[in-house]
């Protein structure tokens, strides 16, 4: 199987864990993508009726167009499960995400979650942290300064940009700022650092966040808890 079938395989294999009347958190990124694909066939084919809070607006819209009911975060008052997928994951459950701008909105609705599954191929399993670079998003005001000071810090910043060299903007139309690192040793102390930088909105350092981690391996999916 290739990567795609693999992503395909969690995504199918996650929907069996969504049920009837729940408030579920839907992630973003290609993964997600087969989740909602699978989420959407249930909803057709058994009725299935659920709320889904989406985590960007392209999950918003490829779900509300197979039927599946959205509404906003605030319009409710907790959610049940959050299905999401994740750039790397350590030996300690630790992960890096925000690979597709979106880890504002999916850390927001990741703490509001009673449960969060994350959604992966065997690739993203890694034994440290850091080699896929650290997004943070950034107010585009003054986010020259605060690349700045991040390479002063020896964090290694660089802006993500469009293919036409415009930044990249998130849906709250802030900017990403990746951080290369190569490796993170003490993540905890990363995050503590990254979030008392004036400017810098939030980081894709998902620390003690996750549950269960369904993993696509060539024989099958693998669940972790
Ligand atoms: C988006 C994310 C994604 O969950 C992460 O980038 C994984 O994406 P993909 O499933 O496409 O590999 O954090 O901000």
């Amino acid at each position: 199987m290739d990567q795609n079938a693999l992503k395909a395989l969690v995504g199918q294999a996650a929907v069996k864990y969504v049920e009837d009347g729940m408030i579920l958190g839907i992630g973003t990124g290609s993964t997600v993508k087969y989740m909602i694909d699978a989420l959407g066939e249930r909803v057709k084919q058994e009725g299935l009726n659920i709320v889904g809070i989406a985590t960007s607006d392209r999950s918003a819209k490829q779900a509300a167009d197979l039927g599946i009911t959205i509404k906003q975060l605030d319009d409710v008052d907790h959610l049940d499960l959050t299905i999401d997928g994740a750039d790397e994951i350590d030996d300690n459950f630790q992960g890096i995400k925000g690979g597709g701008a979106a880890h504002l909105w999916e850390k927001i609705v990741a703490i509001n979650s009673r449960k969060n599954m994350w959604i992966v191929d065997e690739s993203k399993l890694v034994h440290h942290l850091g080699k896929f670079p650290l997004p943070l998003e950034v107010i585009p005001f003054g986010s020259t300064h605060v690349l700045e000071k991040l390479e002063k810090m020896d964090l290694h910043p660089a802006f993500r940009f469009n293919a036409d060299g415009s930044h990249v903007l998130t849906d709250s139309k802030n900017y990403i700022i990746d951080l290369h690192l190569g490796r993170i040793d003490h993540p905890h102390e990363l995050a503590n650092t990254l979030n008392g930088i004036v400017g810098v909105v939030e980081h894709g350092l998902f620390l003690d966040t996750v549950n269960t981690v369904i993993v696509g391996r060539q024989d099958g999916p693998e669940v972790l808890n």
